[in-house]
């Protein structure tokens, strides 16, 4: 089993998504529309924004290399799917921002998360450990986080950092429950490949 430790101090500035490849996240809010209004608001609203902790502990990102490399050995052409060491991360929240304000509210959001963070830890650490893998719909292959006290308690971090930034307005999420993850590989990264390859 791999562990890191998760302090406040170790969630990423908020990042903007490489939008790069079209079929991304959805936020939910794009349920409410109909028709082409709706393909426009499903655009218009895809999480362009996430909070993460990045996963940078040597031992873990040695592991998750090594188990891309057995990938790659039985099929070359999913190398392009492989999310590269430095970009490995813990996604805590997601987030559609529009605009410079939106942007500098998210920031502000960010900074009140401190705080409430802060108090759910009490002075202790989360530390996060992985083991096994599994997959999002034949799409997304992730490392798994143990279900503990630890867990519950990032999930604690990531829901009440859900409702700070849905509070000042933000659109938030992607209509499902948090689930913690490592992705190492998504299909989404090559349009080529997610039309030729089943996982
Ligand atoms: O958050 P992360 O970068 O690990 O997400 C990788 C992909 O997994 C994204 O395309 C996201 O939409 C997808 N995902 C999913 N179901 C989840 C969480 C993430 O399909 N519960």
């Amino acid at each position: 089993m791999l562990k890191v430790i998760f302090f406040f101090s170790s969630v990423h500035a908020i990042s903007e998504k490489n939008t790069k490849n079209k079929r991304k996240r959805t936020t939910g809010k794009e349920i409410e529309d109909s028709s082409e209004r709706k393909k426009k608001k499903k655009k218009q609203y895809r999480p362009n924004y996430f909070i993460s902790l990045p996963i940078t502990n040597p031992e873990i990102t040695s592991s998750i290399q090594a188990v891309q490399d057995a990938i790659i050995q039985k099929d070359q052409r999913l190398s392009k799917a492989m999310v590269r060491s430095g970009s490995l991360h813990v996604t805590m929240l997601v987030m559609h921002l529009s605009n410079e304000e939106e942007i500098s509210i998210a920031v502000g959001a960010l900074a009140d998360s401190k705080d409430f963070v802060e108090d759910l830890l009490k002075g202790k650490k989360v530390d996060l450990s992985f083991q096994g893998i599994d997959h999002f719909r034949n799409e997304v292959g992730f490392v798994k986080l143990p279900e503990n006290d630890h867990t519950t308690k990032l999930t604690e971090i990531a829901e009440t950092m859900k409702k700070i930034f849905q509070e000042k307005g933000i659109l938030t999420g992607e209509g499902r429950a948090f689930k913690p993850h490592l992705t190492f590989m998504k299909l989404s990264k090559s349009t080529e490949l997610r039309k030729q390859v089943v996982l």
